[in-house]
């Protein structure tokens, strides 16, 4: 059970935090440089963006599942441990606030907006995307912290 668990959050963690690395960093400056100047993306941002969509709420889901029960089953004795865990709960609720807000208000709004209010709302869109990235990563190196803190810290 403990396996199953850890490896489906760990696929997950990576697979998101991977989902949002590639279209934050590599995708979007990709599209702003194809397009007509002034001009904003909207066929390719969206289908990227409906493309990943489904991926990403899939980890999600995985994510928090496997969260509780890994929380569940290996809830720390010592004070390096919770704090560690404060912060991946911490993380991850930015992370899963920040998507689904991005889903229910960004993406709508998108649909509608002229250029230059695209490259505004999206903009925006795109420093949370970067903030969900080092929230990704802060998650990933407290993971690593928290399995190895008796080996590493002597905890
Ligand atoms: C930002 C989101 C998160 C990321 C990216 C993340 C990533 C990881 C990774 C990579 C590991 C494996 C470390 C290793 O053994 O090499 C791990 C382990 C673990 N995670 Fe998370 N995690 C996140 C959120 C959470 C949350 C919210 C909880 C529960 C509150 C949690 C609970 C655990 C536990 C208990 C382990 C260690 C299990 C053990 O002792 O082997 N994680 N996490």
């Amino acid at each position: 059970m403990d396996q199953i668990l850890l490896i489906t959050h760990v696929i997950a963690a990576m697979m998101w935090t991977g989902a949002v690395f590639m279209a934050a960093l590599v995708d979007w400056p990709a599209f702003k440089r194809q397009a007509p100047a002034g001009r904003f993306p909207f066929q390719a941002v969206i289908g990227q963006g409906s493309g990943v969509f489904p991926w990403v709420y899939l980890a999600m889901t995985i994510m928090l599942l496997s969260s509780v029960g890994l929380a569940w089953r290996h809830w720390p004795s010592d004070g390096f441990g919770c704090v560690l865990l404060g912060l991946k709960a911490a993380a991850l609720s930015f992370m899963v606030g920040s998507t689904v807000y991005g889903t229910l208000r960004t993406w709508p709004t998108l649909q509608f907006a002229t250029d230059n209010e695209a490259f505004t709302i999206y903009g925006r869109y795109m420093v949370r995307a970067y903030l969900i990235f080092g929230c990704g990563v802060a998650g990933h190196v407290a993971g690593l912290l928290f399995s190895r803190r008796a080996e590493w810290f002597g905890y």
